[in-house]
């Protein structure tokens, strides 16, 4: 059987800073409320001419490097995004062009908002062991500052924007082991951005109740992935999960048994980035050698939609 191992990472944040004690200045909120309630202290944020594909392409370039391949050995791009450059064309196709890649590999945009990078990890695993390609760039990318309404204090010192990226190769050996899709369409006004005559609006949250039913549904997709693979809690050495609150992570980690500094946190320095979370705190732990080959990583994320997923993977 043919299996897929993630063969490098990369990961990039603009260099602005938004700080809690700014934050401070600009809405009703103080940095003791955003940092108890949340665990954020600070995001960065793009500057109007940076786009989610240059973020995306930095990431990408970095994750390249890292799996010592070059941009033309990929054979297809698949971009996980919520705030695109343009309506169209794909942010994936902008990334080809970026990273210079004419080799007319197949290049898509995923949008499962904070569950894309692993709708996308899924998709390309996929891919891979169903034969059709040998080299993946898998991006999560986004610039939530972009669609975020800077009076509304009850989400906007959340988001922050960034990118992270892997190389997705063939292999011998198993890498992702397994992923698990959810979604369920119900829950579409919880969390949104409606499109009104001028074009898309700002992000709509009901921030406690999305709150509740993450904790909940992230419970049962552990539940899932442990048992689709006979493993035990003992069996996860990370976990690197979405970036969204550090009580959502506690709650996670608390449901593994798993003490803290097994979970990789960057919600602190990045704030919710949404589909780039997952790929950014990979791409941390792997720099800095928490994370080392053949550790066994637990990926999970929850978003609008509402969608949501694992990935159990060896690194
Ligand atoms: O990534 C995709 C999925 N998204 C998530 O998972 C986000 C999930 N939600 C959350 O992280 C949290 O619900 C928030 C951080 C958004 C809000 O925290 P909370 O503990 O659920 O607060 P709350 O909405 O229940 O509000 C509690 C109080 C309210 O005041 P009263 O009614 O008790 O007087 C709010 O008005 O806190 C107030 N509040 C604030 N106070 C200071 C809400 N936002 C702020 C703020 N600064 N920024």
């Amino acid at each position: 059987m043919i299996n897929s191992r993630i063969a490098g990472t990369g990961s990039y944040l603009p260099t602005k800073i938004l700080s809690n004690k700014v934050l401070e200045t600009m809405v009703d909120t103080t940095d003791e409320w955003i940092f108890t309630r949340t665990g954020i202290r600070q995001r960065h944020i793009s500057s109007s001419d940076e786009m989610t594909s240059d973020l995306a392409a930095h990431a990408a370039k970095k994750a390249i490097a890292s799996a010592g391949i070059n941009a033309a050995d990929i054979d297809l791009i698949i971009v996980a995004t919520t705030t695109p450059d343009k309506v169209f064309p794909s942010v994936a196709t902008m990334v080809q062009q970026k990273l210079g890649i004419s080799n007319n590999c197949p290049a898509l945009d995923m949008q499962a908002v904070c569950s894309g990078f692993v709708y996308g990890l899924s998709t390309a695993d996929n891919f891979i062991k169903a034969g059709a390609n040998k080299c993946v760039l898998v991006v999560g990318a986004d610039t939530m500052s972009k669609i975020t309404d800077y009076t509304d204090r009850g989400n906007c010192i959340l988001w922050g924007d960034g990118a992270g990226a892997v190389i997705l190769q063939t292999s011998q050996e198993p890498g992702v082991i397994s992923t698990h899709l959810h979604a369920n369409g119900n829950y579409e006004a919880m969390l949104h951005v409606p499109r009104n005559a001028e074009g898309p609006d700002t992000i709509a949250m009901e921030g406690n109740a999305v709150f509740k039913m993450a904790v909940n549904t992230l419970d049962q997709i552990v539940d899932e992935t442990l048992a689709a693979n006979n493993m035990q809690k003992s069996d996860i050495d990370w976990l690197v999960p979405h970036q969204a609150n550090i009580r959502i992570l506690k709650a996670t980690a608390k449901k593994l048994n798993m003490a803290m500094d097994k979970v990789v946190v960057t919600v602190d320095k990045h704030g919710n980035t949404s589909a780039a979370s997952i790929p950014l705190a990979l791409d941390v732990a792997v720099q800095d050698g928490r994370i080392k080959r053949g550790d066994v990583i637990l990926m999970e994320a929850f978003g609008g939609g509402f969608t949501w997923g694992s990935a159990l993977v060896k690194y």
